[in-house]
Formats: C-alpha cells, structure tokens, sequence
C-alpha cells in the first residue's frame, strides 16, 4: 500500500507542472501546502471560472519564465491544463529599501513580525481581487462578439488565475499556517455572494455583457496596475518582485478593455455616419450602441472604482509608507526626500455645500494621490478614443466625471455629487441619475445585442474588428477550437 500511495505522490510532478522559479522542488513545506491547494483551485476553476470551456483548445499564451523570450508562450492550450506558474522577477541581492522609516536599509528577504499583519492584510486584498474577476466574467463566453474576443477573454481569466497564484505562493512561503488559512478563503469567497462577498465592492457587481467587460478591463484592471506598481516599491521583496512580473501580464488586460471600447466606438460612428444619425433612439435601432450610453458605462465604472482607492486621507495608508510596506507609483523616480514628513498634498473636499481643494498632510493623503495618477493615466486614454469620433466629424465627446460623483467611499459617500461637480439634493441627484448612469433598460439593450460568434474572422454588428490579430497571427486565426 506504502508503495501505491508513493506512486501517486509522484504521479504529480509540481516542479514541473507548476513553471516556477523560485525553486518549487527543494521546498518541501511549500510543496506539501501546494499539494492541498491546488485541487481545491481546479474545483475552483470547473465551479466558478469560465463556463463550459473545459473541452476548447484556446490559443493562450503561457509564462514558462521570466525572460524575454519565456514569458510569452503562445500555442493551444485546454484551460483545465493550463499551467498556472509562480514566477517572481530576478532577485537584486542589493536592493535597498528606498522609502519610509527604513529608507536605506537592506529590502527585507522575509516579514518582520511588526509588519506581518499589514502584510498579510495587503496580500490578501489584492489576491481576492484575482479570482473575484474571473467569477465576474464567467458567463460571458456564452455572448463572445468572435473568436478573437473569446480568446481573449479566457487570456485574461487564466492570468488572473495565476496571479491568484502569485499571491497564494506569497501566503504560504511566508506567513504559515494563517497563510494557508487564507490561501483557503480565497477559494471561498463569491463575488457577489450575500453571506461570503468577496472583499471589494467593485469586484461584487455584475460583468453582465462584453460592453461591461471592456470598460472593467479599461477601468478596473487598472486600477490593478496602480495598486501593483505601488507593491512593487515594497520593502519586503518578495511581494516586490512578484507584482512586478505581474505588471507584464496587466499591460494586455487593460489592451483588451482599451481596444474593446475603441472598436465599439469605432463601430458606433461608423453607423452614425453612414446613415446621418445624431438621436440616440435611431442609433440604437441600427444595432450598434449609441455614444450617451457610452458614456454612462463610463460613468459607472470610473466611478465605481475610484472606490477601490479607498479614503482620500488614510491613516493605514500613512503607516504602510512609513513602514515602507506600499510605496509611491513610480517612487523611484519622484525627486524628494521619500519620507513625506513635511510635505503637502491637495485633495478635493466638501466644504458648506461646495467642492474645495484643500492641502492635508502628504502622508496621510497618498490613497488620493494613488488615484490622480491612475485619473491621469485613464483621461490619456480616454483621450485616445475621441480621435475616433473627431477623425469622423462627430462632435461628441467620451468625458471622465467629477471625482465626487457617484462615491461610496472617501469624503464624497453619501453627498450627491453632479458629473460636472455641482453638489445636489438627493432628490434632483436622483432625478438625473438616469441621464448619469446606465438604467435597467440599457443594460437590457446592451444584453439584447450580445450574440455569440464564433465563426473565424467574424464579429457581431456592435462592434469593429481589431487592428491586428494576437501573435502576429491574422484576425481570422482559428483562436479556439471547438472540437
Ligand atoms: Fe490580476
Ligand atoms: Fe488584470
């Protein structure tokens, strides 16, 4: 019997089946913690990931390393057997710690017992984010607008997979026994559940259509980067170096969402163009999505995750600075002392019934400061998709709204703020929220155009093809195979 039970323990070579390189097979304790964990990810994947795609071969691309030529492997793949690694960037064994009390210092190797809570509690926020999008986007294959949006689709989904991967990796290697305890409830948590929500509110709402998921991919993933690009200053190195590696990945999730809108921008004008329309009913009768809906897709979600940056002035985000936990987005590069002990920093506050900037703290107000990079990065591209109207001779303009529109969290929750920045009764707010925000009918219009095509080279009617396929591959390369 001894013999048998050997010969299933090897029967699953980890090392290789999980691309890593940190070593995988002369680590046995994490070994043995990946042993449990792993199976319980597959049910996982098979309960909550993308619905039935078991059986399809997805031209997928694969991280087999971290270099160059090794992070991007594309070929077919059943995403079942999709080979989730654990990769974290190469270790610069003279990495100083470049912020906060402990600026100079050697970065950390392992968790200092002061910091292991809010490291823990940091690690473990960001990797509920990972699964939480997949469970979100589960159903859309069902709707794909062609097959090189389905293939993309699953692209995004394995890859939030593994950088739930990349996390767990960092809970068990370094935080025991509470880190499988929380490697564990990551597998149970539901987005969207009502006695087991995942942690953030953005990550419990609905991805109900492709328009929602090109906009979650534009907006949302990003704020992803941001959170990622300020881990990756940590001191503790590890976590470090393994957003950084995952930063590669995010490059071509927020290109989904940034493409996916600019083809159905694209799309849109044409319509518009062709057959003279302005009336957004008469737009929509063309089977293409009108330009006002649009932009209330773009109010909700900018809105929404704005959120995620959490309050304007935050005591936990001062003490993860000083305590060189979560730095800066690109603090390398910012010319200061890096301890923000006596500088200021303006943010957007209510005052007597009116929006004023107010200079608060530094390092009490980094969650804003966070956001006005990550607003500064999103307006660029949001810039980019109005050349599409303007090329075409279509005045309208896509707009970002007001910072304090639409807010559940940080000093504008609970205040009725206008897209244009106006403070409201909640009666008026309320009255021309469905000017703001997309209304039950546009999401039952939006759903209604969602078909499935799968056909090579096809797409739906809402939407233009890409530029260019994946890989170099043409646009009608057979992504997915059905058989
Ligand atoms: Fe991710
Ligand atoms: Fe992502």
């Amino acid at each position: 019997m001894a013999e048998i039970s050997d010969q299933t323990q090897q029967a699953i070579d980890y090392s290789q089946r999980i691309p890593n390189n940190v070593d995988l097979s002369n680590d046995r304790t994490l070994q043995r913690a990946l042993e449990r964990w792993q199976p319980a990810f597959l049910n996982w994947w098979s309960e909550t990931g993308p619905a039935d795609s078991s059986a399809l071969q997805v031209y997928l691309r694969t991280a087999i390393s971290v270099d160059r030529d090794g992070w991007a492997n594309f070929g077919y793949v059943r995403m079942p057997e999709y080979r989730w690694g654990i990769f974290l960037t190469p270790r610069d064994e003279n990495r100083k710690i470049h912020f906060g009390d402990h600026h100079g210092g050697p970065a950390w190797q392992d968790v200092p017992g002061e910091y292991r809570s809010s490291l823990r509690r940091i690690i473990v926020t960001q990797a509920d984010t990972e699964p939480a999008s997949v469970e979100q986007q589960r159903l859309l294959g069902a709707t794909c607008p062609s097959m090189y949006d389905l293939r993309n689709l699953f692209q995004v989904n394995v890859e939030e997979g593994r950088h739930l991967w990349a996390m767990v990796y960092l809970l068990h290697r370094y935080f025991g026994r509470d880190g499988r305890e929380e490697a564990e409830a990551l597998l149970q948590r539901r987005s969207g559940s009502v006695n087991n929500p995942r942690i953030l509110t953005a990550f419990n709402e609905k991805t109900s259509n492709w328009l929602a998921f090109f906009m979650f991919t534009f907006f949302t993933d990003r704020d992803g980067k941001f959170q990622l690009a300020a881990l990756a200053e940590s001191s503790f190195d590890p976590l470090a170096r393994t957003t950084k590696f995952m930063l590669t990945e995010e490059a071509h999730h927020m290109f989904v969402g940034e493409s996916g809108v600019a083809r159905v921008l694209q799309r849109t004008c044409e319509v518009m163009r062709e057959h003279n329309l302005t009336d957004p009913a008469q737009v929509r009768a063309h089977g293409v999505i009108d330009l006002e809906t649009l932009q209330r897709f773009v109010n909700f979600h900018y809105s929404v995750t704005l959120d995620l940056f959490g309050s304007e002035i935050s005591s936990n985000a001062a003490s993860y600075y000083t305590g060189g936990l979560k730095g800066r987005y690109d603090e390398a590069k910012i010319d200061d002392d890096h301890s923000l002990a006596r500088n200021v920093y303006t943010v957007p506050e209510l005052e007597k019934g009116r929006i004023v900037d107010q200079s608060v703290p530094a390092l009490t107000a980094l969650n804003a400061r966070l956001r006005d990079d990550y607003t500064h990065e999103i307006q660029a591209g949001v810039d980019r998709w109005n050349r599409i109207p303007e090329k075409m001779g279509i005045p309208f303009r896509i707009t970002l709204p007001h910072v304090g529109f639409h807010r559940k969290i940080g000093s504008f929750a609970g205040q009725f703020v206008s897209t244009d920045g106006r403070v409201l009764s909640e009666e008026e707010w309320v009255r021309k929220s469905t000017e703001w925000l997309p209304a039950d009918e546009d999401h039952e219009f939006v759903c209604s155009l969602m078909g499935r095509v799968i056909e090579p080279g096809k797409f739906a009617s809402w939407i233009a093809p890409p530029a260019r396929g994946v890989n170099n591959m043409p646009i009608e390369f057979e992504y997915v195979r059905f058989d």
